[in-house]
C-alpha cells in the first residue's frame, strides 16, 4: 500500500506519518509539501531515513508536479492534509486559503482521477458547521448539521468539502470526508491557542486571550485524531462524512489558565485583546457516527493530553526556537502590537 500524505510537515500530517509508519510497518508513505511557513522539515528528520518514506517537496495546486508524482508512485491512497489553516491570517488574507485549500484539492482529486486511486480522504473541519450557542450545551455538531462558515477559513474548507462530494458523486470518485474538532498535542505551530500560550508563558510574555475568553472549543488529542483517519480510510464507507470529536469542550480562558498552573506562572500574564473578528462561539463534536460505524472512541484524557503536550514543548525547545526567532517574528507584531 503506497499512501501520499499532503501536508506532513505539518502539525496533523507530521503525527500521522509518524502513526502510520509505526501501526502500518510495511505500507510507503509519501509526504507532499509546500513548505510554507507551516511546514517544518525538521519535524520529519525522524523519518526521513526510513526506506518507507520519501518527502517530496511540491505545492498541491502544481498540477504538473502532482501528476508527475501520480505517475511515478502510483499511489493507492491520498489522504488530505494540505491547507492553510489558521483562521487569524485567513480574515488578513484570504486569497492563498482559496488557492491551496479549494483549488489544490481539485487538482489531487484530478490526479486520483487521471490515475486511478482506491480511496481520496479528505481532512476537513467541524469549523465548516459554523458555531453553537453558548447558551444551548445541548447542541453538537453532526454530519446532518448544515455547512455555515464564519471566515475566509472554513469557508474555503467547505467548498473543498462540497467538491469532493461533487466528485464522488459525478466521477464515481471513492472519496471520504473526516470533520474534526480542535487538536492538540506535539508539533503544533506555535501560532495556535495552546502552543502559543505554552510558549509565551514560557518565555513570561503575555498570553493574549480574545475578547471575554469565554468560546468553547472541544479539544482532541491529534493521535487520537490520527486513529480515526487510519480506521476511516481503511474502514471507513466511501462517499461518507464522519465526524471525530471527544466531549471535552472547554472555555479559553479555562485553558490558558490551566497551562499557567502548570508551568508555575502568574495569572497577571494573561492580557484580554480585541476580539477576532466574526468570533466562532462554540464548537462541539456528536462522535455517535465513528463510534457506532468503525468503534472509535478518543482515549486520551485532556488532563493527560495538555500535560503530555506541555512536557513535549518543554524538552523540545529546540523546535520552537528556530520558529519563533524566524518570519514569525514579522507575524507575531503584526497581529498582536497594540491589539
Ligand atoms: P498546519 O498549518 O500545521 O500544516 C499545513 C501543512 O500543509 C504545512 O506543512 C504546509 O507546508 C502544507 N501546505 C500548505 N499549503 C500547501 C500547498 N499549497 N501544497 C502543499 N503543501 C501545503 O495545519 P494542521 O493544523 O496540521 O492541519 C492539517 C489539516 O487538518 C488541514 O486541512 C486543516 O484544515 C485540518 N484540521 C485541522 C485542525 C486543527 O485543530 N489543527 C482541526 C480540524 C481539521
Ligand atoms: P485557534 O487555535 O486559532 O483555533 P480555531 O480558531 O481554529 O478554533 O484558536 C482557538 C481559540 O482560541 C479561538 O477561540 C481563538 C482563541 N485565541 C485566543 O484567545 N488568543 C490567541 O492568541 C489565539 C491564537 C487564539
Amino acid at each position: 500500500m503506497t499512501i501520499i500524505v499532503t501536508g506532513g510537515a505539518g502539525f496533523i500530517g507530521s503525527n500521522f506519518i509518524f502513526y502510520m509508519l509505526k501501526a502500518n510497518p510495511d505500507y510507503r508513505i509519501i509526504c507532499l509539501d509546500k513548505l510554507t511557513y507551516a511546514g517544518n522539515l525538521s519535524t520529519l528528520k525522524n523519518v526521513m531515513d526510513n526506506p518507507h518514506f520519501r518527502f517530496v517537496k511540491a505545492d498541491v495546486c502544481d498540477r504538473e508536479a502532482v501528476y508527475a508524482l501520480f505517475e511515478e508512485e502510483h499511489p493507492d491512497m491520498v489522504v488530505n492534509f494540505a491547507a492553510e489553516s489558521h483562521v487569524d491570517r485567513s480574515i488578513e488574507d484570504p486569497g492563498i486559503f482559496l488557492q491551496t485549500n479549494i483549488i489544490g484539492t481539485a487538482t489531487l482529486m484530478d490526479a486520483c482521477r487521471k490515475y486511478g486511486i482506491q480511496r481520496f480522504h479528505q481532512v476537513s473541519t467541524d469549523e465548516v458547521y459554523g458555531d453553537l450557542p453558548l447558551d444551548r450545551p445541548d447542541l453538537f455538531f453532526t454530519e446532518e448539521t448544515p455547512i455555515h462558515t464564519s471566515s475566509p477559513y472554513s469557508s474555503s474548507k467547505a467548498a473543498a468539502d462540497l467538491l469532493v462530494q461533487a466528485y464522488h458523486r459525478t466521477y464515481g470518485l471513492p472519496v471520504t470526508i473526516s470533520r474534526c474538532s480542535n487538536n492538540y498535542g506535539p508539533y503544533h505551530f506555535p501560532e495556535k491557542l495552546i502552543p502559543l500560550m505554552i510558549i509565551n508563558a514560557l518565555n513570561d510574555k503575555s498570553l493574549p486571550v480574545y475578547g471575554a475568553g469565554i468560546n468553547v472549543r472541544d479539544w482532541l488529542y491529534v493521535e487520537d485524531h490520527c486513529k480515526a483517519i487510519d480506521l476511516i480510510i481503511h474502514k471507513g464507507r466511501v462517499g461518507e462524512i464522519y465526524n471525530i470529536g471527544g466531549h471535552n469542550e472547554m472555555r479559553n480562558i479555562d485553558i490558558v489558565k490551566l497551562i499557567v498552573h502548570e508551568l508555575g506562572k502568574s495569572e497577571d500574564l494573561i492580557t484580554y485583546v480585541t476580539d477576532r473578528k466574526g468570533h466562532d462561539l462554540r464548537y462541539a463534536i456528536d462522535p455517535t457516527k465513528i463510534n457506532n460505524d468503525l468503534g472509535w472512541l478518543p482515549e486520551t484524557k485532556f488532563a493527560d493530553g495538555i500535560k503530555k503536550t506541555i512536557s513535549w514543548y518543554l524538552s523540545n525547545r529546540d523546535w520552537w526556537e528556530e520558529i519563533i526567532s524566524g518570519e514569525y517574528k514579522n507575524y507575531y507584531e503584526k497581529m498582536y502590537t497594540g491589539r
